[in-house]
């Protein structure tokens, strides 16, 4: 159906099956918790028949489980962006899933690796990068034949990047390069798909949003490289304690971090036909920080 019936359906002009979403299908990477997982919700929400992937494979299947025991309609597929069989294997399960079609990718997947330019090592840099940047090309390369047509279905891909690849932060090279870097892969996806086929290409960057990538260090999260190294998660106390006079949000105008969940409707607003003739753009979801 195309953009311009649903946005009729939408305003009440017509009768239409509920949900912005209605029978698109979404691979959310990254969807096993944080804000892929209630992005993967909210869609399903929306009737999206969404394909969960993630490294952590018991976490997508709750979230999958989840979804389905609530009426809605998912699938797991969990693997290792980093290995590109698992990309391809991905993309046909989602087009196994939708009967031939794939209608949404979020590229959402991802953690921080941190370290000062100085004393980063290359390790650190090419994990960052072929994570946040080489893998969300290689999906929307993987799924291109199911973008590149026309059958007059909405079809659009949310990167997902962060206020630092917009603005930079101090001990993040490698992370801010790379959120930097889809904002390009973006913008060539709306250029490159746009004209013959309608696609829409989004960014949408975060600032802080309350998920384990953002909580206490000392709360023990880590991720496990695919060699086995254990890469520790979230921000140390003392540095989150000492940001700013009048504490760690004096930089936000909402003087508050956003919840997952707030994250999520920013992208499903982003996916659906409520934002159908935005296209390319990077839009920030911060509570106002960095204006
Ligand atoms: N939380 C924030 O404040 C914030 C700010 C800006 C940008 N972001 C970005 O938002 C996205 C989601 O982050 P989050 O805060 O929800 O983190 P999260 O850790 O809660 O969720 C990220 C998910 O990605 C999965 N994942 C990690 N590596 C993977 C891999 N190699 N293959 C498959 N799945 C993998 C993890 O298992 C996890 O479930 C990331 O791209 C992150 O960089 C987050």
């Amino acid at each position: 159906m195309s953009y311009s019936t649903r946005i009729e359906q939408i305003a009440g002009h017509l009768n239409y099956p509920k949900g912005l979403l209605s029978g698109h299908v979404a691979i959310i990477t990254g969807s096993g918790q944080g804000i892929g997982a209630e992005t993967a919700r909210l869609f399903a929400n929306e009737g999206a028949k969404v394909v969960v992937s993630d490294i952590d494979a018991s976490k997508a299947k709750d979230v999958t489980n989840q979804i389905n025991e609530s009426g809605g309609s998912a699938i797991a597929v969990p693997g290792d962006m980093l290995d590109s069989a698992y990309i391809d294997e991905l993309v046909k399960k989602a087009a196994d899933f939708g009967n031939g079609k794939i209608h949404i990718i979020v590229n959402n997947a991802g953690y921080t690796w941190d370290g000062v330019i100085h004393k980063m090592t290359d390790k650190q840099w090419d994990n960052i990068i072929a994570l946040h940047n080489t893998a969300p090309f290689k999906l929307v390369r993987a799924a291109a034949s199911y973008f590149r047509v026309k059958d007059g279905e909405p079809r659009n891909i949310i990167n997902i990047s962060s206020t630092s690849g917009l603005h930079g932060n101090a001990g993040q090279a490698n992370y801010a390069l790379a959120k930097a870097g889809v904002v390009g892969l973006t913008k060539t996806i709306a250029k490159e798909w746009g004209p013959a086929f309608g696609v829409r290409a989004n960014t949408v960057a975060f600032g802080h949003i309350m998920t384990r990538l953002t909580a206490a260090k000392e709360d023990g999260a880590f991720v496990t490289t695919p060699d086995g190294q254990k890469i520790a998660l979230g921000i140390p106390q003392a540095q989150k304690a000492g940001r700013g006079a009048g504490g760690e949000h004096q930089d936000i105008p909402l003087r508050r971090p956003g919840t997952a969940t707030e994250a999520a409707s920013s992208i499903l607003a982003v996916a659906s036909p409520l934002f159908s003739y935005v296209n390319g753009q990077t839009i920030s979801v911060t509570g106002g920080r960095n204006m």
